[in-house]
């Protein structure tokens, strides 16, 4: 036990009449006519901050008040009351107050209220002490244990796979090398090949673009699994929805095909939203408020209505028919861009829309192939307001077509020798998909760009903090 308590447990549960130590960051200073002064006092452990009084007999009154004002953190000493003001039930009236540090309200840069999200992201170190960053921490917060709930109780094991790795998932390019080779010598002998023989770990490596590869492994032989890991792309997309570091969430289950993979994700994204839902009332009454009107409504439409399901080629007629007047052109065989993901699922069906059977030349090698030649297994959820949420498939497990797919991606069929046993002994029909934990705070939040949905977001030429 400490010896202070926390805001979030006293305005919930605190009893007028008892003592109490509390200690935070002072929100806002009114000192009144009558000699005595309100502090908002907040520590982050709730949305509300803690009303405290202090009257002139508190010891150093005077010169406490002098200094005292936003940004600075004390020490209280005092009694819970019932509050006769407005907005909370209890407040506390100080018998001593101590002061940990000032916050010299010249250059404290959070001085006032509603600064702009492009200021507070060059203030990511303090940006936690406002309301909207506290909000989003504590929602990121009770999502990833959601996350971990809906599997753990459905019997899936949670595994680690490398961040470091050889092997790259997406087939895309966009691993981020990692090298102990020195770069300014290698710059100087221009024109040689790189021997990466020499590197670190005898070969060319990077950071993971997905931990699906390896999961697959332990779900062909465990069954249900699940990755939560940091996932880092090298693409070079400055947008609201792209992070170059996020995390992702990959269940991998075998024995399931797609079907029962869109049944997973579905219940999943309904499930974690429900118990956000349930527990961050305040928070999200505040994103509903001040961020996005409507957000509360929005969740629980989708907590409580079944997503639509259709194929690539349908959404792709619904877009050809629609009128729309979109930026990009919409044809068959080409990616959907984010503009035709939200016309569907915002203004077409107005509810998440799972989308299948992607063209095969726009999807990665390991989708499994339809019958008919033209495209593969896949499944990417669309939300409103952001698009892609989710992406997965059902997994090729075929040898003979994994190997065609793998060479018609660009990739060397022998780099994946293990991936390829796995389809060589006992191999097993299975699916799986990853959830992008970062759009996830975004959908929930109703915040507008994703860098506003980790704490250090990193982003092509920003890796400060
Ligand atoms: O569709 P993606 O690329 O799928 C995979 O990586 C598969 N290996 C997953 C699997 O089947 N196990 O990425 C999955 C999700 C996207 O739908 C998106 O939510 C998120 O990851 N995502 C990103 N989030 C932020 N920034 C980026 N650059 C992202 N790229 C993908
Ligand atoms: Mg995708």
């Amino acid at each position: 036990m400490t010896p202070f308590t926390r805001i979030g447990r006293i305005l919930k549960d605190g009893q007028p009449g008892t003592q109490v130590d509390v200690r935070g960051w002072v929100r806002t200073k009114r000192e009144s006519k009558g000699g005595f002064a309100f502090l908002e006092l907040n520590d982050g452990s709730s949305f509300a901050s803690l009303q405290v009084v202090v009257d002139g007999g508190v010891p150093g009154y005077a010169e406490s008040m002098k200094h005292l004002g936003t940004g600075a953190s004390v020490r209280i000493e005092g009694e819970i009351k019932e509050s006769p003001g407005k907005g909370q039930r209890v407040e506390v009236h100080a018998k001593t107050l101590e002061i940990y540090g000032l916050a010299d309200p010249a250059t404290y840069p959070l001085q006032k209220k509603g600064h702009s999200f492009e200021f507070l992201r060059e203030k990511a170190h303090l940006r936690p002490r406002s309301n909207t960053f506290g909000a989003m921490a504590r929602v990121r917060n009770a999502l990833c244990a959601a996350i971990h709930d809906f599997y753990q109780s459905r019997g899936f094991l949670y595994v680690q796979t490398p961040i470091i790795t050889t092997s790259d998932c997406e087939g895309a390019g966009q691993l981020f090398q990692v090298t102990t080779l020195d770069l300014a010598r290698l710059a100087a002998k221009q024109g040689e090949a790189v021997d990466f023989s020499q590197d670190f770990f005898g070969k060319k490596a990077g950071l993971t673009v997905s931990g699906q590869l390896e999961a697959e492994t332990y779900a062909c032989a465990l069954g249900d699994v699940y990755t939560f890991g940091p996932t880092f792309r090298a693409e070079n997309s400055n947008t609201t929805r792209h992070l170059a570091e996020f995390w992702m969430i990959e269940p991998e289950m075998a024995f399931y095909d797609l079907n029962d993979n869109m049944n997973l994700a579905e219940s999943f994204v309904r499930s974690i939203i429900k118990d956000v839902l349930a527990k961050c009332p305040d928070d999200l009454a505040f994103f509903n408020e001040r961020i996005e009107p409507g957000l509360l409504d929005s969740l629980h439409h989708i907590v409580e209505n079944d997503f639509v399901r259709l194929t690539y080629t349908e959404g792709v007629e619904i877009l050809q028919k629609s009128g729309k007047a979109f930026e990009y052109p919409v044809e068959w065989g080409h990616d959907l861009q984010s503009e035709h993901e939200r016309y569907l699922t915002e203004e077409h069906f107005k509810q998440p829309v799972i989308l299948t059977d992607y063209p095969r030349a726009i999807k990665s090698f390991y989708m499994r192939c339809n019958e008919d030649g033209k495209t593969v297994r896949a499944m990417d959820v669309l939300v409103p307001r952001i698009g892609e949420i989710i992406g997965g498939s059902q997994r090729e497990e075929r040898p003979d077509i994994l190997v065609e797919r793998m060479r018609e991606s660009g990739l060397n069929p022998d780099d994946y020798w293990w991936y390829l046993e796995l389809r060589q002994y006992g191999t097993v029909p299975h699916a799986g998909f990853g959830l992008g934990l970062e759009r996830t705070v975004q959908l929930v939040t109703g915040m507008q760009n994703i860098r506003d949905c980790i704490p250090f977001p990193r982003t092509p030429k920003n890796a400060e903090f």
